[in-house]
């Protein structure tokens, strides 16, 4: 071999592995797909969502209450706040939509084995949780997880969806997952509202039109993006305070922020 292909493979060899440290991945391969709807579409303009279209969607509980909203991101693990992480028994709701009618082919509960809250957690900052079920759950058409993406981000920030059963702001709760859209906002309006310390651990999202004040806390703040070809529903972020008071605003843990915790967290547990 003469020296100048020695320095070739070398080159080679290096941008291939300049190639890979760089580029991201799905945390899970299956994530952020749904199916149509299979019943008639709703004839009005309510905020329901499909059936079908939030099957990452979980209901976290304390005591057999329910506390908090969460999101499912592996076939084990459930994303969610860090203050809905808490020291007496949990379990988590799965396969959910209309709480008043759960149908039982679909959803159950399961027991939560290991609960981690980041380290640097306080109610304003790192508000990121994960809980590990006891099981491993089958992928569906009603239960499937959200991507999140590691090492790389896809932007633009602009719009999202958030869901929960959380009350509405005339305190009713609804039975069914209710959607609305989020607008990212200014930093400095959370700073403000908030007393934020001015960290990229949480972004600002709210709305101008009043009636954006579903979510419960720890549910995921949500958008659909091209990735590799195909369609699929990202995480941004996690619920962490401010839309239960239907003022507009609120702030949310940085899913991008938290890429590695959440993987390394996933492979050590
Ligand atoms: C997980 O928890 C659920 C709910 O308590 C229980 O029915 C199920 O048997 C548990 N699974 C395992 C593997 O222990
Ligand atoms: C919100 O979710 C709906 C489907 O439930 C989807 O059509 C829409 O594109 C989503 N919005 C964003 C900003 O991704």
């Amino acid at each position: 071999m003469d020296g100048t292909s020695r320095i070739l493979i070398a080159l080679v060899a290096f941008l291939l592995i300049a190639i890979q440290d760089g580029s991201g991945r799905l945390l899970d391969d299956s994530c952020g797909i749904t199916s149509p709807n299979p019943v008639t579409p709703k004839i009005d303009g309510g905020k329901d969502t499909d059936i079908f279209s939030n099957p990452w969607m979980v209901r976290v509980m304390e005591n057999c209450k329910v506390i908090c909203g969460g999101s499912l991101i592996t076939s084990r693990f459930v994303l969610t706040a860090g203050h809905c992480v808490s020291t007496s028994h949990m379990q988590v709701r799965l396969g959910e939509f209309d709480i008043k009618f759960p149908p039982k082919e679909r959803a159950f509960t399961l027991d939560v084995d290991k609960k981690i809250i980041h380290r640097k957690f306080s109610l304003d900052s790192h508000d990121i949780g994960l809980l590990r079920l006891n099981q491993t759950v089958m992928f569906s058409d009603y239960m499937r997880p959200i991507c999140v993406l590691i090492n790389e981000r896809i932007g633009p920030y602009s719009i999202f969806n958030v869901t929960g059963w959380g009350a509405n702001s005339r305190g009713e709760t609804p039975a069914t997952l209710q959607i609305a859209t989020l607008s990212q906002m200014d930093r400095y309006k959370c700073i403000r509202k908030f007393k934020l310390e001015d960290t990229m651990d949480w972004i600002c999202a709210g709305s101008e039109t009043s009636d954006a004040c579903e979510g419960d806390s720890g549910g995921p703040l949500s958008a659909l993006r091209m990735y590799q070809g195909r369609r699929r529903f990202f995480q941004f972020g996690v619920i962490s305070k401010g839309l239960r008071s239907c003022n507009g605003l609120g702030f949310y843990a940085n899913v991008a922020y938290f890429g590695n915790w959440i993987a390394d967290v996933i492979q050590n547990f």
